[in-house]
């Protein structure tokens, strides 16, 4: 019996087979033939050390920290889940670099949208320090997870010396590994302020691809003035990138807003309802579409204006006058306007402007938070629902796409998420990441939410305050929405090690350690923790359909119909072999693969008659664990 692959997805391993696609003629013995590949690629190679490129002490490093797999995992939490058998939202409490490791194989290309608002390094944000060789422990720590105290997570002081390094090395990898995560169709919106916001641009730019930029909205994040300040800044700015602009360059109505109808009437009673009138003349000489328009009400002739053209050339013209759709102004005298109708225009969508004025501020942000948190505001500067909303509607045209945000603070995200699944039936699925950040208690501007943490006997973090939220927000549009059958749940996974022991030796305890290593699987760790990590290696979904079945008493999962049979249970015999061949030929999936736990037959007999009636069953993909 084969032994299932360790490790998540190898992102080298990765890129690699990728490369082997393109150019397989430069590989040879599994390596590559750098001399080859440079001559492939001709003219495009850079030649000297003077080209354009953004660098920073520990750029490489920091790529580097993308490419190495994560040694965690994550263990669902059933009881701080909302309907957890029904639902396909998750929520992932942990430090986002390890979670996008390991989110690597089972979301792979499966995300419609990204929205990230992460710390902007104002000098008092904290940048959580990755540590290279073993993120795990070292986030465990920092959480307080593996020692009672837990370490102080760092502020960024611009007087450290390494301001913007330090958060350029956090930001590298995490967007690294957030672009492998992109559906082609892809969007990712970052808010950023003016401390990053050059700096985001760049790596951005070298990440997506600067083809890939889309545009920077700025949205009007505050309507006070700060007195005190030089200048008072108003603004947010929010990079949008494509995972491929060339999709949107060929679908443009994909990334559109809805109409909301401003401007529409209908004075004259049209049948076709409501509608706009909208110039007859566009900017740029065309040849054909120069030609006479003689207002049929009063005689009089138009032509376009200097260096203009008409809208449409003169057949088209014509069918757009039969038609009923060009008018000479309101009262009939004017030039020639075209007529456009609300229901085509709610169809095709509004292009989005860069410049946000219309939406609500830092101010309504925490305003919705005090709402739902009995009057306390328990999260500094979260943003507005309707800002998020409006990002994830361009972001997602599909209106069922996954919307993922691992900078998740106080879950504005999720809970716009629901509110638009709400409001305008889309079903789109949320992929929250907060990190059990500790809510310092000397710290003025948390006091409220260290009242409402004590008040409600949580802990002090900031993922419980993230959660809370989504609980309650959940909860309010239950309330509103008496009817609404959608999904306002919540599936709670917590980043932690590995459930598999790790051989880690101390020559001091070896006889301990070598007893150890015979029960290959940590001992706190339930079967469901071991099924989900095994999800994740194997590339599933961790909200895929799970039965839970009772073979002759032993637990046996059946994963998407049968397509993963896992059965981690101890001494087992011929009746449960037999029993999971039974299931291939009662659910007929094309191919079965069966996972068992290290050493779980009965004896060796049992192991031996076991692989073989399996393989009498067409079951020939048999591994353990
Ligand atoms: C600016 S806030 C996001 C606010 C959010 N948009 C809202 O409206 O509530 C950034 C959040 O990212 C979290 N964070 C920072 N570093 C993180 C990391 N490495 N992993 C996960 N979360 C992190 C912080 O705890 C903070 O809550």
């Amino acid at each position: 019996m084969e032994k299932l692959d360790g490790e998540g997805m190898n992102i080298v391993e990765h890129n690699i087979g990728k490369l082997k696609e393109l150019f397989p003629e430069v590989f040879s013995e599994g390596k590559i033939n750098f001399e080859q590949l440079k001559e492939l690629l001709g003219e495009y190679l850079v030649e000297d050390e003077d080209h354009y490129n953004f660098k920073w002490y520990g750029k490489r490093k920091a790529g580097r920290l993308a490419q190495t797999p994560s040694l965690g995992t994550l263990r669902p939490c059933k009881e701080e889940s909302v309907y957890w058998d029904t639902t396909q939202n998750l929520f992932i409490e942990g430090e986002n670099l390890e979670v996008l490791k390991l989110l690597q194989k089972s979301y792979h290309r499966q995300v419609k949208m990204i929205y990230i608002d992460p710390p902007y390094n104002t000098g008092n944000d904290f940048v959580y320090k990755d540590n290279f060789k073993d993120g795990i422990n070292h986030y465990l720590e920092m959480t307080g997870q593996l020692d009672s105290k837990g370490k102080k997570m760092g502020t960024n002081s611009s007087t450290a010396g390494r301001y913007h390094t330090n958060w350029l090395n956090m930001m590298y990898p995490r967007l690294k590994l957030a672009r492998n995560l992109l559906r082609d169709d892809g969007v990712i919106i970052i808010s950023i302020d003016d401390n990053e916001s050059e700096n985001l641009k760049k790596i951005s730019d070298e990440i997506f691809g600067e083809d890939n930029f889309i545009g920077c909205v700025m949205w009007n994040s505050t309507k006070s003035v700060t007195n005190t300040a030089i200048i008072s800044v108003g603004h947010t700015y929010n990079l949008v990138y494509a995972r491929r602009r060339d999709y949107f360059k060929v679908n443009r109505h994909h990334f559109r807003l809805p109409e909301d109808g401003d401007g529409f009437s209908n004075p004259d009673n049209d049948p076709k309802g409501p509608w706009k009138a909208d110039p007859f003349q566009v900017g740029g000489w065309r040849p054909n579409q120069q030609y006479e328009i003689i207002n049929p009400n009063n005689g009089k002739v138009y032509f376009p204006n200097d260096g203009c053209s008409w809208k449409n050339d003169h057949s088209r013209f014509k069918e757009l006058m039969e038609e009923g759709r060009i008018i000479f102004g309101l009262t009939g005298d004017g030039g020639p306007q075209r007529k456009r109708y609300l229901s085509e225009a709610e169809n095709r969508g509004k292009v989005s402007k860069t410049w946000w004025d219309d939406l609500g501020t830092t101010t309504s942000g925490t305003q919705s938070v005090k709402d739902l948190f009995e009057g306390k505001s328990v999260f500094s500067n979260p943003k507005p629902i309707d800002l998020i909303s409006r990002f994830i509607e361009l972001g997602d045209h599909t209106n069922k796409g996954i919307v993922l945000d691992f900078f998740s603070g106080s879950s504005t995200t999720g809970h716009s998420v629901y509110q638009l699944n709400v409001n305008k039936g889309a079903i789109r699925k949320l992929l929250l990441v907060q990190l059990p950040e500790n809510i310092d208690e000397n710290d003025q501007d948390n006091l409220q939410a260290i009242e409402f943490c004590k008040q409600k006997k949580i802990p002090l973090k900031i993922s419980e305050i993230s959660k809370e939220r989504l609980r309650r927000a959940a909860k309010k549009i239950q309330l509103e929405n008496p009817d609404y059958k959608g999904d306002l749940g919540f599936k709670v996974f917590k980043l932690d090690s590995s459930n598999i022991k790790r051989w880690e030796a101390d020559f001091n305890t070896l006889e301990q350690d070598l007893l150890n290593a015979i029960e290959n699987i940590k001992q706190d760790r339930t079967n469901e923790d071991i099924l989900f990590e095994l999800l994740l290696k194997q590339g599933l979904k961790l909200t895929v359909q799970i039965e839970t079945l009772t073979i002759k008493g032993k637990t046996v999962y059946s994963i998407g119909l049968g397509a993963l049979v896992v059965c981690l249970e101890e001494d087992i015999s011929m009746d449960v072999v037999n029993g999971i061949g039974a299931l291939k030929e009662e659910l007929e999936p094309e191919i079965m693969r069966v996972v068992f736990k290290d050493d779980c037959f009965r004896d060796d007999v049992v192991k031996t008659n076991a692989l073989q009636t399996l393989k009498r069953y067409g079951i020939d993909d048999i591994k353990s664990f």
